[in-house]
């Protein structure tokens, strides 16, 4: 990759590199970004690629249209459990941005659902929209939580908080998200991308080296129980998505209707 490299799509995910910053945009506004299976892959592919290469230095993270994202896309969930797969790609994604060596940067708006709000945990910097909304809805769906934020969010914001945004699942706003420490700071929906480049040339043009040594460290004490985590949740997902729980969840919302667990002990 050369920097100045034109717009590249890949369906719906698009990289650009520009000054040193590789701009990873969710594109598939008609489904508010909603992540399939094939997605995640294009995502991954983009992060281990801005790895390996020298001339990426920053990773920008954003959606088009009225999201960042409404998280995983839930007819993928019914067609392509995440049982098939050894490492399911959304696995995959959540660890090249979990682990990844050069600084992540993301720019938040509208909803934020699911990964959508998971994968903050792993940026190093996050800029959200006044209208963003962030939602972590997997027990509502009959899952567990993913992206080892069972793990993070109590140990970020204490576990009564974590409850809250975990096991009442509400969606709460990017004031809150401030308050609690998830996000760098709430701008108006138009400064939002802007705050969010500004943020990745400052750290593109930092001494790359010790950049990335720095981040290492401070995510090193956590790095082989978050390790770990993440394979739990994902197998722990992987089985319950065969779940009555989770069936009716699942096509509840296909269906546009209100979910009943009323039957189910
Ligand atoms: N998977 C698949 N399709 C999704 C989706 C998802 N996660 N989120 C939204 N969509 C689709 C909707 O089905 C709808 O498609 P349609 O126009 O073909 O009917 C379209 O995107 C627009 O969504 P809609 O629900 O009409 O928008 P809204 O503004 O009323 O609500 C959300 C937005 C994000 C609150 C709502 O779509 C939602 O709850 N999505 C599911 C989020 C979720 O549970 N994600 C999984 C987390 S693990």
């Amino acid at each position: 990759m050369e920097s100045g490299t034109q717009p590249k799509t890949m369906d719906q995910i698009q990289t650009e590199l520009r000054d040193s910053i590789l701009h990873l945009v969710i594109n598939r506004p008609e489904k508010k970004n909603a992540l399939t299976s094939a997605m995640y892959t294009a995502l991954v592919d983009a992060m281990q690629r801005a790895d390996a290469d020298d001339a990426v230095r920053v990773i920008l993270l954003r959606g088009t249209g009225d999201s960042f994202t409404a998280g995983n896309d839930i007819e993928d969930f019914i067609r392509k459990p995440w049982k098939g797969q050894a490492v399911p790609s959304a696995e995959q994604f959540i660890r090249a941005v979990a682990f990844a060596r050069k600084p992540v940067v993301a720019a938040v708006h509208g909803m934020a659902v699911g990964i959508g709000t998971t994968i903050l945990l792993h940026c190093d910097l996050v800029y959200a929209a006044e209208d963003a909304r962030l939602l972590m809805p997997f027990v509502n769906l009959g899952l567990v939580p993913e992206a080892g934020s069972t793990l993070l969010l109590p140990e970020l914001i204490g576990q009564r908080r974590a409850a809250e945004l975990l096991l009442l699942a509400s969606p709460f706003t990017a004031q809150r998200a401030y308050e609690l420490g998830i996000v760098n700071q709430v701008l108006a929906p138009h400064e939002v991308v802007p705050a969010a480049e500004q943020a990745a040339r400052i750290l593109a043009e930092r001494p790359a080296n010790a950049i990335r040594r720095s981040k290492q460290m401070m995510k090193e004490h956590l790095k082989a129980d978050l390790d770990r985590v993440i394979r739990e949740e994902v197998q722990a997902i992987a089985t319950m998505l065969d779940s009555p729980e989770s069936r009716e969840a699942l096509s509840a919302f296909v269906e546009k209707r209100k979910p009943d667990f009323s039957k189910f002990r």
